[in-house]
């Protein structure tokens, strides 16, 4: 497969067809992974949070907002929901993730053109992503985007149920112990993904990578 290269900043049109959900996926569930990473894998900054990362990312901010204008829905699993203060997404639906059912009030309170909002709660126990994907496809939602952490998202990678992954590259180095793209203990059993996108935009690299 060929890669397609490019130097950003690109215009909305052509951010729009760069981050298209190719077209033979629109007839079926296709799910993406939407994440920013430092040199280092780590997936926050010293801030604790994405925001200490992608602070001053041009080409960041567009892809996000790209790789969710194609979604029908982003999920979300709660710690993102209580570290980032997420709350319901205009004209997108949202699947938040808990095992507790520990959801602040804040995202069930939609106003005029949000999308819908879904719990779904594991009550106690672990959600598998079959059981996500079950339950946003009764809900004709195909277009999946999941937006982290890195705990919820490893199983679905695991589980070779992840389409692509749209990951920005910042060039810089966070150490310490915050959380990785995808967490240490996960294990596969191979080197996964190939890139069909790379676009350099301020420094950044914003990768489209195949996992399957
Ligand atoms: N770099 C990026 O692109 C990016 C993206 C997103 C988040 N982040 C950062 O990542 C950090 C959070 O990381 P994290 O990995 O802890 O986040 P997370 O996956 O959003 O949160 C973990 C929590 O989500 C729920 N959860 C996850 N998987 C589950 C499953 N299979 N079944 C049931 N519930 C599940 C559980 O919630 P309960 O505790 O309610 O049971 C679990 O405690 C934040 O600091 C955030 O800023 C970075």
């Amino acid at each position: 497969m060929d890669v397609r290269t490019a130097t950003g900043p690109l215009d909305a049109d052509r951010l729009a067809e760069w981050y298209a959900v190719p077209p033979e996926a629109r007839d079926r569930t296709w799910v993406r992974g939407s994440f920013i990473t430092s040199l280092d894998g780590r997936a926050t900054g010293p801030g604790g949070l994405s925001g200490g990362l992608n602070a001053g990312s041009e080409g960041d901010h567009a892809a996000f907002h790209h790789v969710r204008e194609q979604a029908d829905v982003v999920v979300v699993g709660a710690g993102t929901i209580r570290s980032e203060g997420y709350g319901p997404l205009p004209r997108v639906n949202l699947a938040v993730v808990t095992r507790s059912g520990d959801v602040p009030d804040k995202v069930l309170d939609r106003s005029p053109g949000d999308g819908e909002v879904v719990v779904i709660s594991g009550d106690g126990a672990e959600v598998t992503p079959r059981q996500v994907l079950d339950e946003v496809g009764r809900r004709g939602w195909r277009s999946v985007v999941i937006e982290g952490g890195p705990s919820l998202f490893a199983p679905w990678v695991r589980a070779g149920l992840v389409d692509e992954l749209c990951v920005t590259v910042r060039p810089v180095l966070v150490g310490g112990d915050g959380p990785l793209l995808v967490p240490a203990s996960a294990r596969f059993d191979d080197l996964v993904g190939r890139a069909t996108h790379v676009l350099v935009w301020g420094g950044d690299v914003l990768v489209r990578t195949r996992l399957r």
